[in-house]
């Protein structure tokens, strides 16, 4: 297959690694809006460096958008009217409008769009879904989650992400709506800035508590931050009548416990690159987080947490590879086997050989919780996610009304999707 990829960036590079590496690709075409990153990325990867728009004219037989945020609506509607299946890191868009009027393209043109919401193919995850699909918890009744940077992203980086809740738990989001089943109903949301004044600066903050509900009355939590020199920790705890299961619990797992007598629990993440089986970013090492993930270290040390599912001392997982016994540095080096899965899918999906393991619509889900938090954080009640969805559905209608009445100024976002994809595209 003639695969593009837009976006050279951290995660640009990596998939850039995998889509060389893949048996399916015959050709790597590279585009990013600062063409020496193309080129360096291209190069690396025996790839083909070129413009955006000559990108589109050698019509690929697939698409990755790995561009930052701003781009990605953009272009998965530039590649739905052209009829090219797209895989699209989230998020689709930071707002609610830019993500309804990229699906409603989609949706109109009919194409595939997969979202890149990794965990997903993360085998602890892909366990624990397993394991609450087949009542081993019995009733479920509590979730934790934890998204913790090892070091704070670059300031830059900040008011373009979305701020804490759009950017990074965003992912935990996703990942609670996967693993249990169950949409989220309701939040929560506190903030804290005890960092960098950039995050304030921005409206940001940098670290975050949810209180969630999901559909049944399942309660959940899920914290992040930016500041966790330990090491880069995702886990994810599912409490039932019955059991209790973790993912992300390995001897990688950056805590020390403290009853164990330990001094310290592990040493911090690896300062260099901790593997070297996947491609390094031109940005790795020069980059710090921003996505649930700090760029130090990060390489291809072997993945994540095995489908362990056993009782305590039974084996943590693989922390095998480069990095064993060292908290993980950041996604890249947690989330590698992860990464290259999905993109494995994607070259499925886009042949046709495989169903979309990720949809358009998962991304806006997720989105729809991390705006309730942000209205909740900012006007300290607890919010429905359904609150959110109406507004933004009544919004739609009025955007696609104006617009099917030929109104000025509106003509922005529907492409020849027009109105109809707008109805009720927030369900
Ligand atoms: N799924 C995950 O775990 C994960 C991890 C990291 C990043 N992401 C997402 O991937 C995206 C990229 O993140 P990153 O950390 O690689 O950022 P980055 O800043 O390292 O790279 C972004 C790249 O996009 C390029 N770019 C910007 N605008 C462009 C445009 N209009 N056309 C072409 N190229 C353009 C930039 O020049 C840069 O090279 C973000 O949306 C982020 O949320 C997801």
């Amino acid at each position: 297959m003639r695969i593009g990829l837009i976006g050279a960036g951290r995660i640009g590079a990596f998939h850039a690694g995998t889509l060389r590496a893949h048996a399916g690709v015959g050709e790597l075409l590279v585009a990013d809006a600062d063409a020496a990153r193309a080129r360096q990325v291209a190069a690396r990867c025996g790839g083909r460096a070129l413009p955006v728009d000559a990108l589109f004219a050698a019509r690929p037989d697939a698409l990755v958008i790995a561009s930052a945020t701003a781009a990605h609506a953009g272009l998965i509607a530039r590649a739905a009217r052209a009829g090219i299946p797209a895989f699209c890191e989230k998020p689709i868009a930071v707002d609610l409008p830019g993500t309804v009027a990229a699906l409603a393209e989609v949706e109109a043109a009919g194409a595939v769009l997969q979202i890149g919401f990794q965990r997903r193919f993360d085998a602890g995850y892909a366990a624990a879904r397993a394991a609450v699909a087949a009542g081993r918890l019995g009733r479920l009744h509590t979730v934790r989650t934890v998204s913790s940077d090892a070091v704070p992203p670059p300031a830059a980086y900040v008011p373009l992400s979305g701020g804490l809740y759009r950017d990074c738990l965003i992912h935990d989001f996703d990942i609670l709506r996967w693993v249990t089943g169950r949409e989220v109903t309701e939040v929560y949301a506190a903030g804290a800035n005890a960092g960098a004044d950039f995050f304030l600066a921005a409206g940001d903050v940098d670290t975050a508590a949810v209180l969630l509900t999901l559909e049944g009355g399942l309660l959940a939590t899920a914290t992040a931050t930016r500041y966790h020199a330990a090491g880069y920790d995702v886990r994810m705890e599912l409490a039932g009548s019955e059991d209790q299961f973790a993912v992300g619990v390995t001897e990688r797992t950056p805590w020390t416990a403290v009853e164990q007598g330990a001094a310290r629990g592990l040493p911090g993440p690896a300062a260099g690159p901790a593997g070297g089986a996947g491609p390094a970013s031109p940005a790795v090492g020069a980059e710090a987080a921003g996505d649930a993930g700090a760029g130090r270290g990060a390489g291809g040390a072997e993945g994540p947490a095995g489908a362990d599912v056993g009782r305590p001392g039974g084996g943590a997982g693989s922390g095998t590879g480069a990095g064993a016994g060292r908290a993980w540095s950041g996604f890249l080096e947690r989330f590698g086997s992860a990464y290259r899965a999905e993109m494995d899918v994607f070259l499925r999906v886009a042949r046709g050989a495989a169903a979309n393991p990720c949809e358009g619509r998962d991304a806006l889900r997720a989105l729809l919780v991390a705006e309730a938090c942000e209205v909740s954080r900012r006007e300290r009640r607890p919010v429905r996610v359904a609150e959110i969805a109406e507004a933004a559905h009544g919004a739609g209608v009025a955007q696609a009304r104006a617009r099917a009445a030929g109104a000025p100024g509106h003509g922005g976002h529907g492409g020849r999707g027009g109105p109809h994809g707008h109805e009720g595209a927030v369900a």
